[in-house]
């Protein structure tokens, strides 16, 4: 039997990951470890909690003699890592949270599973999933490759390239047969409302204004969350060691086009007026360093690992809007107290 470490798996997208893993892999004995921050949620991944194959543990990948000690007690054969501080208006009021979990507690775990791979690395993998935000801001035009050289702008970019640096240095100087791969924005259910989609749907559902950044022109590439789980267990295991894969939605938006998309489905949805929503939206003060675009070029995944996303924009956003209609209670659980007061320091 295989034991896989995924870290991170209370969040956003690790709830995906691990939930896809356990139910597609009863061989596998799935490990979770998170530290269960504001973003770390278990009831992201209640469904699976009693699952003979699954077991949780609370822990942070900071803590270095925890770490080698987890590694000591369990052996594992795989490192899905996503664990993380994730949001980058939070990196800017303080970076040093972003630089202890994402470089520090990257490199922890790179090196317990260097030296308890290190006799024999066969049949071993660690896996770092990353951002396209490390390659900076693009133009009008242009995609990121895979050779697209670093440039990070914000603090979360930073420290993010800082760990993708990390992660190809262990393999170079180790041998610690790794995949990373670098994703643009994903959207879908249990994500935190602190980012823009969830973020807008909660704001809309209690008629809140629905603070855009600067002019609204602001552009990203967006992938349903569930695509990208399905890329991260085709590159984990048919992934070529020490590569890197762009893992893209082939779906542009301007966030203010995106808004106004969201504003008409939940509209219609909540059987409101026409333009009921979008009067909601109002232009705040711009994010300091705020990247203008970015957009993914994800054809060597298509080409080498026949990836590509599922799921159209407009399906991928009818569903992840009925999930929160549906989901209220989960939305009022995790905007608790301390998440109220981040939210008026941050837009009011
Ligand atoms: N969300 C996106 O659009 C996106 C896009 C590309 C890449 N990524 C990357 O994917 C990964 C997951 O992102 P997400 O959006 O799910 O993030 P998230 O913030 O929703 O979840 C992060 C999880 O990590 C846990 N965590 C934080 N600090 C920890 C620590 N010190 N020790 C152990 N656990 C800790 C949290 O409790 C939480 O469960 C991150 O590495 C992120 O950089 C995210």
């Amino acid at each position: 039997m295989k034991k896989i470490l995924i870290t991170g798996g209370a969040g956003f997208i690790g709830s995906h990951v691990v939930r896809r893993f356990v139910n597609k892999y009863p061989e596998y004995q799935i490990y979770n470890l998170d530290a269960l921050t504001y973003a770390g949620n278990l009831e992201n991944i209640i469904d699976v909690e009693n699952k003979s194959n699954y077991t949780f543990v609370k822990g942070d990948v900071v803590n270095e003699d925890f770490i080698n000690e987890l590694f000591n007690i369990h052996n594992f054969d795989g490192v899905l890592h996503l664990a993380a501080e994730s949001h980058v208006d939070r990196s800017i009021e303080d970076p040093l949270a972003f630089v202890k979990t994402n470089v520090i507690g990257t490199i922890n775990l790179l090196n317990a599973a260097k030296n308890q791979w290190k006799d024999n690395f066969e049949g071993k993998r660690f896996y770092h999933i990353s951002t396209d935000e490390v390659y900076g801001s693009l133009g009008i035009d242009g995609l990121f490759t895979e050779t697209t050289s670093y440039d990070p702008n914000s603090p979360y970019s930073a420290s993010k390239a800082s760990s993708d640096h990390f992660v190809r240095a262990y393999g170079e100087t180790y041998g610690l047969p790794y995949v990373l791969t670098n994703c643009s924005n994903n959207y879908g259910s249990y994500h935190f409302p602190e980012k823009l989609i969830p973020l807008f749907i909660n704001n809309i559902i209690n008629n809140k204004p629905l603070p855009v950044y600067g002019d609204g022109n602001y552009t990203r590439d967006w992938l349903f969350v569930e695509d990208h789980a399905i890329a991260i267990d085709l590159v984990f295991h048919e992934g070529k060691n020490h590569e890197t894969y762009n893992i893209g939605g082939f779906n542009e938006w301007k966030n203010i086009d995106l808004v106004r998309l969201l504003c008409q489905i939940m509209d219609r949805k909540l059987g409101r007026k026409k333009d009921a929503s979008e009067k909601l939206i109002t232009y705040v003060k711009d994010r300091p360093g705020h990247d203008l675009r970015y957009a993914i070029d994800a054809s060597k995944i298509t080409k080498e690992l026949g990836w590509k996303p599922s799921v159209t924009f407009e399906e991928g956003l009818e569903k992840t809007i009925d999930w929160y209609l549906n989901n209220q209670e989960w939305l009022q659980n995790v905007t608790s107290g301390a998440y109220k007061d981040y939210y008026k320091k941050q837009y009011l």
